[in-house]
């Protein structure tokens, strides 16, 4: 059969951190290929599946060599002769290699590549571009952008203990508007950040490198950037990934820059007064990967009022937003394929969450390249939004620049998610909100 799977070969390619990762070139029977490159978290839960490294003295440990012998001693001959136009056949197949939960034996790395390479090697054949081969002629709306601007915790050499401080252009009409408008703030917060003085330079996903003396003054600063750009009146608003598993160590929160440590309540407490004092409509992993009461507390405070993302609390893993869901704890879920291992899986992840109201954000990691397949997933998906870190690097910006591209592409993109991505409650508020008159028109 033409479509039968030839070769599956693997490779060592570099990514934007310089490190080595995985790229999976996969061969059709018809000569034609499709290619995947894993990308990698540096702040990972412990849940997800394993970036398999080779550990030793060879480029800092994080050498790929293992990987790329399971590529070719476990995951070739399994998948030799498989059809790729049945891709959760084939990604059946790649778990039944290794069914644990953290793949620590073939790898996450070696999986995700190779399923991103079936799929690519799939879509090419029907001819379509990726999303349009995904969406299967469905109606879609763009992703609304989340755009970092100060990068921060492991991405900065925890320079400031919030690991992302990120805007959400919810006043936009369009994908292009939504890019414009970060661009400006992205723009606008480099002025201030040079006029404190001190290094300027970007942060591991090209967000300005944090310079401050308090969580809350990037808030502030952060806060004085979107209404100096203009967009101060709820058309953009503040997205937060507090990644408070790396804050978490004996039963307290602990703010390293500020010298202070909370038990769960204070913490609760304090990031409930930055909502309350801030134009903050998102909040991912406010509360560390099993704080489970926490975070139902959390999502009861603050659940109808503001996105509440689970990332490593949830780590694309369908049973753990099934389990969240019965737990009432978050409202939204980040889709980053490489925490499961498969597309199959990460696309039934999404399905559960969406289902359920929630909130669906495709994201990329801080360790990337100039793979653009979580553009294509997100758009073709009908995700309701896309997080893939700041407005500089090109393995970045090669991620907004494919949006643009496919937006313009034709009809089927012209609609955008904009507020309709939140979750089905807050949605709701910020339409009131909105109603009452705070927004006016983006002015260009
Ligand atoms: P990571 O960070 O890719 O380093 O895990 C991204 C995130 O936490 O969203
Ligand atoms: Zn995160």
């Amino acid at each position: 059969m033409k479509t039968s799977i030839r070769a599956v070969n693997g490779f060592r390619v570099w990514d934007s951190r310089g490190r080595p990762t995985v790229e999976v070139e996969l061969v059709l029977e018809s000569g034609i290929t499709g290619r995947g490159i894993a990308p990698s978290g540096a702040s990972c839960g412990s849940n997800e599946a394993v970036d398999l490294r080779d550990g030793g003295a060879s480029y800092g440990g994080y050498g790929v060599a293992r990987a790329l012998e399971n590529v070719a001693h476990l995951i070739s001959p399994a998948l030799v002769g498989l059809d790729a136009m049945c891709q959760a056949s084939v990604d059946a197949r790649l778990i039944e290699l290794d069914a644990s939960s953290t793949r620590d034996k073939v790898g996450g790395n070696a999986l995700i590549a190779t399923s991103m390479a079936v799929l690519h090697a799939a879509a090419e054949t029907t001819g379509k571009p990726l999303w349009s081969h995904l969406a299967e002629g469905r109606a879609i709306s763009m992703p609304l952008p989340e755009v970092q601007i100060f990068g921060g915790g492991a991405h900065a050499g925890r320079r400031v203990d919030v690991q992302d401080f990120l805007v959400m252009p919810v006043g936009a009409s369009t994908f292009d508007e939504a890019l414009c408008i970060c661009a400006d703030i992205y723009r606008i917060a480099g002025e201030c950040m040079e006029a404190r003085g001190g290094r300027m330079g970007v942060a591991d996903e090209g967000g300005w490198w944090p310079n401050f003396s308090s969580n809350e003054e990037a808030l502030q600063v952060l806060t004085g950037a979107i209404e100096r750009a203009g967009y101060g009146n709820g058309e953009a608003m503040i997205s937060l990934d507090i990644a408070a598993s790396g804050l978490y160590k004996d039963g307290y929160y602990r703010l390293a820059m500020e010298d202070r440590q909370f038990d769960s309540d204070a913490w609760l407490d304090l990031v409930c007064s930055w909502v309350a004092k801030y134009p903050i409509l998102s909040i991912e992993d406010p509360v560390a990967e099993d704080d489970v009461l926490g975070m139902r507390k959390f999502t009861d405070v603050l659940g109808d009022k503001i996105q509440i993302i689970g990332d490593d609390y949830l780590v694309t893993n369908v049973d753990r937003v099934s389990q969240a869901i019965t737990d009432g704890c978050c409202n939204a879920v980040l889709i980053k394929p490489n925490q499961v291992g498969t597309i199959t899986e990460a696309k039934a992840t999404l399905d559960r969450a969406r289902d359920a109201g929630w909130g669906t954000v495709i994201s990329a990691r801080s360790g990337e390249s100039e793979d653009v397949t979580i553009t294509h997933l997100a758009i073709g998906w009908n995700a309701g939004q896309l997080k893939v870190g700041s407005f500089s690097r090109s393995e970045r910006m090669a991620k907004w620049n494919e949006a643009l591209r496919i937006e313009r592409g034709g009809a089927a993109t012209k609609a955008f998610s904009g507020l309709g991505a939140l979750p089905i409650k807050v949605r709701a508020g910020q339409e009131d909100a909105q109603a009452s008159g705070r927004r006016s028109r983006v002015a260009r």
